[in-house]
């Protein structure tokens, strides 16, 4: 092997030992190629030759001097390219790795209630309306027959919010959903067969009151709407809310200054748990003249029913729950029995 070969080939050596840092890659360049380098004093001692022989030897170490060219950037490409490649394996996501996970939400039980409630209700043709949860004092008391004063409102002690209606009285969180019933019928009418869904607020807590629950409201108004058919649609709802034909359902005389007569709805289980016991789920009574007079009908010639049911109280029963404050305390333990 002669030295030029020679000379390349420890060239390519030294530049295949510089390693990731370029400065090596630089010195071994400069121990060749710089201004002292090997090849460059090959060249500058071309000047002692004479012509002929400077001519050929030029050309060798010009050749030479190609090579080591070639093998500079080849090696400064493979230094950047693993450079490169180190550094996109340090930031390389693992997309491989598993999620947190979707935690499984579900519908809380009052929900499931309250779905079921409108699709049962639906099916014998009633409406579901939805209505403002804070309400005026006339559409909450005074439209259903509880002018100020009266002591029937004591029974719905509530919650007054800062504000006042065009009369100057304040507005509250309606106390029931019967404000419903106003609301609808003076918006429609009749026939007007429809449910209103929806929270509704006291000053109540204890095992069985929560300051804020669940009601549904139900409305029929028509020509000759009667006591009887209250029975035979308000039967068929807990027929189909409960799943059995093993109930019985009882109207016991109650008081509401908004229906007479007025009842109170009892049903007991023919077996279960709670079997031949009497439980109280709703509110009803056959619409009072004077209510229909403030829905903008004439009593005389519209009749019909209105019934107020508690839709935890229809939770509790429907799913054993002995405990109003479980449905709020957002204890997944309890909820997730229900999904
Ligand atoms: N609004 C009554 C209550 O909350 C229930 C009710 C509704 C009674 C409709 C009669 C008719 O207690």
């Amino acid at each position: 092997m002669d030295s030029l070969e020679q000379l390349v080939a420890s060239a390519v050596q030294d530049f295949m030992a510089a390693q990731d840092d370029a400065a090596a890659l630089e010195n071994a360049k400069a121990k060749y190629l710089g201004k002292t380098g090997q090849i460059t004093e090959l060249m500058k001692g071309l000047g002692k030759l004479d012509p002929e022989a400077r001519k050929a030897q030029g050309a060798l170490i010009n050749a030479a001097k190609g090579q080591i060219e070639a093998a500079l950037t080849a090696r400064r490409d493979a230094l950047a390219e693993a450079q490169m490649q180190t550094r996109l394996n340090a930031e390389a996501i693992d997309v491989s790795l598993p999620g947190r996970g979707r935690a499984g939400g579900g519908l809380h039980p009052v929900m499931r209630t309250w779905e079921r409630v409108e699709a049962i209700f639906r099916s014998i043709g009633f409406e579901v309306a939805d209505g403002p949860e804070i309400e005026n004092d006339w559409t909450n008391f005074t439209a259903l027959n509880s002018p100020e004063n009266h002591p029937a409102r004591s029974m719905q002690d509530t919650f007054y919010i800062e504000g006042d209606d065009s009369t100057g009285k304040p507005l509250l969180l309606r106390t029931h959903t019967s404000p419903m019933q106003v609301r609808y019928a003076r918006s429609h009418t009749p026939p007007i067969k429809v449910i209103a869904p929806g929270r509704t607020y006291r000053v109540d807590s204890d095992a069985t009151h929560s300051p804020m629950f669940h009601q549904v409201e139900g409305l029929w108004i028509a020509e000759s709407i009667s006591f009887a058919d209250l029975k035979g649609v308000y039967l068929n709802f807990v027929k189909a809310f409960f799943e059995t034909d093993d109930l019985q359902v009882r109207f016991r005389p109650s008081y509401f200054p908004f229906t007479e007569p007025s009842a109170e709805i009892d049903i007991a289980f023919g077996s279960g748990p709670l079997k031949g016991r009497w439980l109280e789920i709703s509110g009803s009574g056959q619409v009072h003249p004077s209510v229909v007079r403030n829905f903008g009908l004439d009593p005389e010639k519209y009749i019909g029913f209105a019934f107020g049911s508690g839709l935890e109280r229809l939770t509790m029963l429907r799913y054993g729950v002995s405990d109003l404050r479980l449905f709020y305390e957002g204890d997944l333990r309890f909820l997730k029995q229900f999904n």
